[in-house]
């Protein structure tokens, strides 16, 4: 849908506005414009198609040509006329001297032309818009005052309307107006800016202002001021935008999955934050209220989650085990709740949601509990209902997740579990030695995940040839077994594609009768453990059906490329911290498959973000 932007300040305008496009057109458009005022002239520059397409005519302009001290801009989806330059906004008043862009639709534009028209007025375009911009160049004819044209015309408009308005007379100034539309006014120093969503605002201020319907704002370099349409001031109501707004815009990006994948290094980094000072040092996990001496006590960990927040909780179990030796049990929320189980006071239960809100795991805490364990609850909604029962809050600290498919809780409840399993082995005593080395590597993590995202384009030429494939065969041992479990269940999810996870070392007890040239087979090599020669056994088995190899590894090995069609390099790693890189992968191919098949990435079918049903 169609996306404004205006900008007044001392910034580049043309940049200032074509950032602010890009990152609104996520909501579809078919083709854009922008007006620059300099000096007491409106340059309009239009395109039709993708917005490259404007940037390419304004990137052939010279600076002098695109000087401006404010301006205007729009993607456009067509409504009111086909997708031309012509129809395309910014629309000027017949003598140029106003111009406007619009979102949503003026519903008696017709009559409003009709009796335009009858004044001899000519229109250019067939759009609702450049009726409004006539309409307030008429009467800006009269009453010489930009803002006074705009509350004057404004009550004879009908629909919905997001409106940002400039005069080549009054050169300071950008007047908004709105009405069932949205518009968000983002309050600079030195400089304003003015949009239809808030991802167009961020890179200049976090200070915002909503505008309420009908009220009219005058927008200078240095000043905002808010009428209502009498003339009445209204007052600035000035808040700060939160991390909650920035996590629910798609800052650009085609799908919210992918923004979530792409914000894997930064969260990462965030929860490193002030955890690890020096690696010679205990962790800091303050959370974690249970008292030193009770936790040393402790004989056994029950881990309990659904889904995607299960996988994560799998690898739990592999880093409990491994780093503090304490037997660690791992079962799905919807079993746990519904069999006889032995959770009692010496228990630690871990719940791991990422929404807080999953019915079946939530049940299952309020039974253990009941059974005296101590329960820590791992979520990214650290005020959710399950943390009701919750003797510890581990919170993730992930944003907002809106896509259903789960991607940046999963690394973050990952990267928990990890600091959890250090500090646990510390206030044992265990492990001691290896936890250093353990710590230094986890701090490079986000460092290395931004490598695994540079390497995202030629990730997607990859999925674009896997994409014609029915069904995939994903396997991994140790600690990356639950890695392709997560690959499996993305790729299921998002694009109904049949992929079924396995223990590499179990393909050969039944799994490898599904295999021949039509079942690909995805694997996890990581080198540095025995995994890493039975795994590729076990590849060479799927070649001698005839499958289709796929590989997500860290190796450089040359002698790879023999054996397999497809490898995903990601960076050298240790074999115990290699799933919170190798899931990348995993998720950009689901991502990417998912989008070339035209499926809805965000919002898969029979799936809910939250499921609060047993
Ligand atoms: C998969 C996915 C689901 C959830 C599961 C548990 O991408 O999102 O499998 O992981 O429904 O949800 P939470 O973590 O909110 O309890």
């Amino acid at each position: 849908m169609c996306g404004i932007v205006g900008y007044i300040g001392d910034s580049n305008v043309e940049k200032v506005l074509m950032q602010g496009l890009d990152s609104l057109k996520y909501r579809g458009y078919d083709s854009a414009g922008v007006a620059l005022y300099d000096n007491g002239n409106i340059k309009v520059f239009k395109a039709v198609g993708k917005l490259e397409n404007l940037q390419n005519k304004l990137s052939a302009l010279s600076d002098d040509e695109k000087r401006a001290s404010m301006g205007i801009g729009h993607i456009r989806w067509a409504t009111h006329g086909s997708a031309t330059e012509v129809n395309a906004h910014p629309h000027l008043s017949m003598d140029g001297n106003i111009a406007i862009v619009h979102n949503g639709i003026i519903e008696n534009y017709k009559e409003l032309k009709s009796e335009l028209e009858a004044k001899g007025y000519v229109f250019k375009s067939q759009t609702d818009t450049e009726v409004v911009a006539y309409l307030i160049g008429d009467e800006y004819k009269k009453v010489g005052d930009l803002k006074v044209a705009v509350q004057h015309i404004i009550p004879r408009l009908k629909g919905a309307y997001a409106l940002c308005i400039m005069c080549k007379d009054e050169g300071d100034k950008i007047v908004v107006v709105r009405k069932n539309a949205p518009l968000v006014i983002g309050i600079g120093n030195g400089e304003n800016i003015v949009a239809s969503d808030i991802p167009a605002i961020i890179s200049t201020t976090s200070n915002i202002v909503y505008l309420n319907d009908d009220e009219v704002a005058v927008v200078k370099k240095d000043s905002v001021e808010i009428e209502d349409l009498n003339g009445n001031k209204m007052p600035l109501n000035i808040q700060k935008m939160s991390i909650e707004m920035d996590a629910i815009s798609k800052m650009g990006y085609k799908h919210y999955m992918l923004k979530e994948i792409y914000e894997q290094p930064n969260i990462v980094r965030n929860l490193l934050c002030g955890r690890i000072t020096n690696v010679n040092a205990p962790i800091s996990l303050d959370e974690v209220k249970i008292s030193r001496d009770a936790l040393k006590q402790l004989s056994r960990v029950q881990i309990i989650a659904c889904g995607t927040s299960l996988h994560a909780g799998q690898i739990g179990r592999y880093l409990i085990e491994d780093l503090v030796g304490v037997a660690t049990e791992v079962e799905p929320a919807s079993e746990y709740i519904y069999r006889k189980n032995t959770t009692d006071k010496n228990s630690l239960v871990i719940a791991i949601s990422q929404s807080g809100e999953t019915a079946d795991t939530i049940t299952a805490v309020r039974q253990a509990k009941e059974k005296g364990a101590y329960i820590i609850v791992i979520t990214n909604r650290p005020d959710s209902n399950i943390t009701r029962y919750a003797d510890s809050i581990l919170n993730v600290n992930a944003g907002i997740e809106v896509s259903v498919a789960a991607t940046k809780s999963y690394t973050a409840q990952l990267l928990t579990l990890y600091l959890f399993a250090i500090y646990f082995a510390e206030v044992k005593g265990v492990s001691l030695d290896r936890l250093p080395s353990i710590k230094e590597e986890l701090v490079s993590i986000p460092v290395k995940m931004e490598e695994v995202l540079s390497s995202d384009a030629d990730i997607e030429k990859k999925a674009e040839t896997l994409s014609k494939y029915q069904n995939f065969v994903y396997i991994g041992r140790g600690v990356n077994l639950p890695t392709a479990m997560e690959g499996a269940l993305k790729l299921k999810e998002i694009s109904y594609i049949n992929a079924n996870a396995y223990p590499a070392g179990e393909l050969k007890h039944g799994p490898i009768a599904l295999l021949d040239e039509n079942m690909p087979v995805v694997s996890v090599l990581i080198p540095g453990h025995i995994s890493y020669d039975k795994t590729i056994s076990n590849c060479e088995e799927a070649r001698a059906r005839g499958a289709k190899l796929i590989t997500i590894t860290s190796s450089d090995d040359k002698e790879l490329e023999k054996l397999f069609d497809v490898i995903i390099r990601i960076p050298v790693v240790s074999d115990m911290l290699s799933p919170l890189l190798a899931v990348i992968p995993f998720q950009l191919l689901a991502y990417h498959i998912s989008n070339f098949l035209g499926k809805d990435v965000d919002q898969p079918r029979n799936l809910a973000k939250s499921v609060t049903v047993e």
